[in-house]
């Protein structure tokens, strides 16, 4: 049931900051809203896009259909490919377990040959739409957004975590983290999650040691055995654990490269509920989003790396990474949130010590 006690102008101002500040919405464009058949979000949601969208002067075409399973390689149909054809903006409002289709080889190839760029909301229901998280301060997001990426270099990284992982490699890092920092207009091509954020990076090779994930995409919560993998020149060589090992075991039978360690990311967002992330089985929209947890990607990795039809995720809670000589999350607490010039930021919008407090 739609949440009754979400604010009206809320919802609003949640889907304004979408349309004009993720997706950079202008007057004359051709916005698609893409919702999917079987699980549509709730009543209300797409219909705030479209309302926001229109406000700014777009042109707006809604798109129900049954999307395709972006992580394991399908294939949208030909219909749905000419409606992303014909639009600058899409909206793309699908179910949380499905909202990753920049992992989807097909979707690359649209980025690539349209002027087309994607935002994928983590919004389908009404109370995430008129969150604190989606209405938050644009110019603060950007900031940790850019500062976050800032740290990045083409340098060694280690990542240890109480769980046991232990994993070295070194990460490869656009010239000031370009891409990663949120500002300014989007281009055709590109394509940004919606709320903020992460900072998403291609372990460059060779990666090694050892990765204890205590949660994994498509199981809620802390797994009751941990998928345990020892990573050997960036490909799994031993996996082990329960349901999700023995799953993963299998996916990396079938699908070539599936094995292959492709992705390091860390939440950068103090707004996303932590323990809301831990009840959703789409480990990789809230969870991943929140500050200081991180997760680690198999398989393909968009323009780097190798080819796959598969991309995994699985991830932990309290890392420590130091990268580039940098500790950049100790135990779990991302440290971009006490930078001065980020506080400095927050300050003028409220209490900087509320705006970037961890919601618990
Ligand atoms: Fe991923």
């Amino acid at each position: 049931m739609p949440d009754p006690t979400v604010n009206e102008a809320d919802l609003k101002e949640g889907a304004r900051n979408c349309v004009l500040n993720y997706s950079g919405v202008g007057p004359g464009e051709n916005v698609l809203v893409w919702i999917d058949r079987d699980e549509p979000p709730e009543p209300g949601v797409a219909e705030a896009m479209i309302e926001a969208a229109e406000e700014a002067g777009a042109t707006v075409t809604l798109l129900q259909d049954r999307a395709p399973e972006f992580r394991l390689g399908e294939r949208m149909s030909a219909a749905t490919e000419a409606a992303l054809q014909a639009s600058h903006s899409v909206i793309q409002l699908l179910p949380l377990l499905n909202v990753a289709s920049i992992d989807n080889i097909h979707i690359l190839r649209c980025l690539f040959e349209y002027d087309l760029r994607i935002t994928a909301c983590m919004t389908p229901t009404r109370a995430l739409l008129a969150s604190e998280w989606a209405r938050y301060p644009i110019e603060i997001a950007r900031t940790i957004m850019r500062k976050s990426a800032g740290l990045v270099q083409d340098a060694e990284f280690h990542m240890t975590e109480s769980t046991g992982t232990d994993i070295r490699g070194r990460l490869k890092a656009w010239p000031d983290g370009a891409g990663f920092s949120g500002g300014g207009k989007l281009r055709g091509g590109a394509w940004i999650f919606f709320p903020f954020g992460n900072v998403a990076l291609y372990p460059a090779p060779p990666v090694n040691g050892r990765i204890v994930f205590e949660t994994w995409e498509g199981t809620a919560g802390i797994l009751s055995e941990p998928v345990d993998l020892l990573i050997k020149d960036q490909r799994v060589v031993q996996c082990s654990g329960g349901e999700e090992a023995r799953w993963f075991n299998d996916m990396m039978k079938r699908y070539p490269n599936a094995d292959y360690c492709c992705e390091i990311t860390w939440g950068i967002s103090p707004v996303v509920s932590l323990q809301e992330g831990l009840k959703q089985r789409a480990c990789d929209t809230l969870l991943y989003r929140h500050a200081g947890v991180y997760h680690i990607g198999f398989g393909l990795w968009p323009f780097e790396g190798i080819w796959s039809d598969f991309h995994w995720d699985g991830g932990g809670l309290k890392p420590t990474l130091d990268h580039a000589g940098q500790r950049v999350i100790d135990a779990g607490r991302l440290l971009i949130l006490d930078d001065p010039e980020v506080r400095e930021v927050a300050a003028k919008y409220g209490d900087p010590d509320a705006l970037l407090a961890e919601v618990p």
